[in-house]
Formats: C-alpha cells, sequence, structure tokens
C-alpha cells in the first residue's frame, strides 16, 4: 500500500466497515425476538428493508459528516428517505449499508456492508465487508485489491484459469425485487439462454451454471477474486457496485454498462449511477490475443446472445 494517496479514506472506510459489521452481526443474534430485525416492505412484498438497515445507514452516513465534513453522501436508505443521489465532482461516499438484505433477514450468510468514495465521478476507494464470514475486500485505484487486507486478488492468478468461452464460465445473476411480468419473462429468456443446450435453446450457451447469493456486492467480490467468471444485473443502483467496481478493476477485472458499452468511458458517472452492469473477471492473454480482448469479445458476445 505504499504510495497510496488515500490511505485515509481507505482506513476509514475499513474501521467504520468492521463497526457497522459488528452491528450487523448483533442483530442477526437478535433475530429470535425480532429486534433489529423487524421488516418492512418497500416497493412490494419482497422489497425488504429492516431496522438495521437504517441504524448501520445512520452510524456511516454520522461518521463521515464527523470525519469528511465537506465530503457528500449517498445511501440506499437516504435515498428512500426523500434525499437526493445526484453524483457531483465532489468527494461522495456512496454506501451500502447491508447489500443483501433478504439474506439478512433469513440467516443466509451472505450479507455484507458496501462503502465507495468516489473523485471525479471516478470509483476510487471500495471496502466490502462480510461480517458472517470474516471476509473483507478493499481496493484502491490504482492500488491493488485484497481480500482481508494482505492476500491480493484475484485469488488464483488468472493464468491458472483460462476463459476464452462463455461456454466455461460460471454466472453470477439476480432475481432482483421486481417480479412483473415483463421483467421476468425476459429475464429468464436470457437465464434459459444462459444455462440452455445450444442445440434445443435458440442463442443457447450452456455456460457451466449459474449462482445467485442475493447480494450484487458480493457477486463483484467473486468476480475480483476469480470464483466467479461474469456477474450481470439490470435494477442495480450505484450503491450496489460502487466499491465494488474498485475492486473488480484492481483485480484485473473489467466493468461495463448499458449494453456491454466500457463503464463510464466519458467520465460522467452515468453508467455508475444507471441501472445496468456488468462485469467480468480477470484472464490471461492467451493465443496472441490480450486478456482485455477476450474481456471485451466475451461482454460482446453476452450482450449479442443472451442479454
Ligand atoms: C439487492 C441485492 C440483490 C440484487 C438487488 C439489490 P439489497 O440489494 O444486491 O442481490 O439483486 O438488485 O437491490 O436490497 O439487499 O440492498
Ligand atoms: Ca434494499
Ligand atoms: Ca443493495
Ligand atoms: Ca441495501
Amino acid at each position: 500500500m505504499s504510495n497510496n494517496p488515500y490511505v485515509t479514506e481507505l482506513e476509514f472506510a475499513i474501521g467504520l466497515a468492521r463497526r457497522a459489521g459488528e452491528l450487523i452481526l448483533e442483530a442477526s443474534k437478535d433475530r429470535q425476538t425480532g429486534k433489529g430485525t423487524t421488516v418492512n416492505d418497500k416497493k412490494n412484498r419482497i422489497d425488504l428493508v429492516t431496522e438495521t438497515d437504517q441504524a448501520v445507514e445512520k452510524l456511516v452516513a454520522k461518521s463521515i459528516k464527523g470525519k469528511f465534513p465537506d465530503h457528500k453522501f449517498i445511501g440506499e436508505e437516504s435515498f428512500a428517505a426523500g434525499e437526493k443521489a445526484d453524483l457531483t465532482n465532489d468527494p461522495t461516499w456512496i454506501c451500502d449499508p447491508i447489500d443483501g438484505t433478504t439474506n439478512f433477514v433469513h440467516g443466509f450468510p451472505s450479507v455484507c456492508i458496501s462503502i465507495g468514495w468516489v473523485v471525479n465521478k471516478v470509483p476510487t476507494v471500495g471496502v466490502i465487508y462480510n461480517p458472517f464470514l470474516s471476509q473483507l475486500y478493499t481496493a484502491v485505484k490504482g492500488h491493488g485489491a485484497y481480500l482481508n487486507q494482505t492476500t491480493r486478488l484475484p485469488l488464483s492468478y488468472p493464468d491458472q484459469l483460462p476463459l476464452n468461452k462463455l461456454s466455461d464460465a460460471l454466472v453470477g445473476v439476480e432475481w432482483g425485487s421486481d417480479r412483473s411480468k415483463n421483467v421476468m419473462d425476459k429475464k429468464s429468456r436470457s437465464f434459459v439462454r444462459l444455462a440452455g443446450d445450444p442445440n434445443e435453446v435458440d442463442g443457447g450457451v450452456m455456460c457451466h451454471s449459474l449462482r445467485s447469493m442475493g447480494s450484487a456486492a458480493l457477486n463483484y467480490s467473486h468476480v475480483a477474486a476469480g470464483s466467479l467468471d461474469l456477474y450481470w444485473e439490470i435494477g442495480c443502483w450505484a450503491w450496489d457496485v460502487c466499491a465494488g467496481t474498485v475492486i473488480v478493476r484492481e483485480a484485473g477485472g473489467k466493468c461495463y454498462g448499458r449494453g456491454g458499452k466500457a463503464f463510464d468511458e466519458d467520465g460522467s458517472g452515468k453508467d455508475l449511477m444507471g441501472h445496468h452492469f456488468f462485469v467480468i473477471r480477470g484472464i490471461a492473454d492467451q493465443d496472441g490475443q490480450s486478456g482485455s480482448e477476450i474481456q471485451d469479445r466475451l461482454a460482446q458476445e453476452f450482450f449479442k446472445n443472451v442479454a
């Protein structure tokens, strides 16, 4: 971490994520009594929010205000309570207090806090912490991505995990909370193409399998680690992906926006503040093609055949 100009922001975010993690664990122990886990629904009966989501976001927002009074803040629950979520060039923290609320409510240990820090609309520091598994993913732009601050990501060097075809991929997808007929029709068509045998399914890829772990930020973490090859979701928000964007990129992965276009190439922050996300892990150069070209080719194939 030498020469890291953002060591203050990184260490602050790590400390905050750990405190938030304690709060989340404490609340989950109270699941039997319902304390901290009282569930309300937002837009529909499966878009859940608990008292703990709100308490963690309060802690995060207050701590940021105390430490960096000039910085801006965007958080899922503040937005839900009516605050604006406009991205400017000012240093801005973008936070999801609990990513994986449905998992939290059910005691499924795929739950994290996600804290991203953006400067000039570029995600620059990312911290994702799963307190149930004691897994801390961190990255600073230009300074690498780490698991638990010691293990450099990806966990396996991409040479050991060649990837050249979508059909060899393990793919992260999510069900999301919009279950309207239109959305479900589109989604299921894509899922069937991804998983289906090309001899029987039009556009079929038959990738190795699909995974759905209920947390966008943890999908990003797994792509950064190299244990998931790609992740695709339409319907996420900046707080789901901001920290993950730094972590994936620093681990050699690539991010794409709507239709598989390079993510925020124009520096506008539009893709970060949008709802279409596709990420692919780091891939080693193969047969005269660079890893980056292979990533782009697979992304284009994905959007042509599947999405
Ligand atoms: C959700 C999770 C889920 C994804 C949704 C997100 P939440 O976040 O990341 O995996 O499918 O798009 O909204 O509500 O648990 O913070
Ligand atoms: Ca939510
Ligand atoms: Ca989320
Ligand atoms: Ca959330």
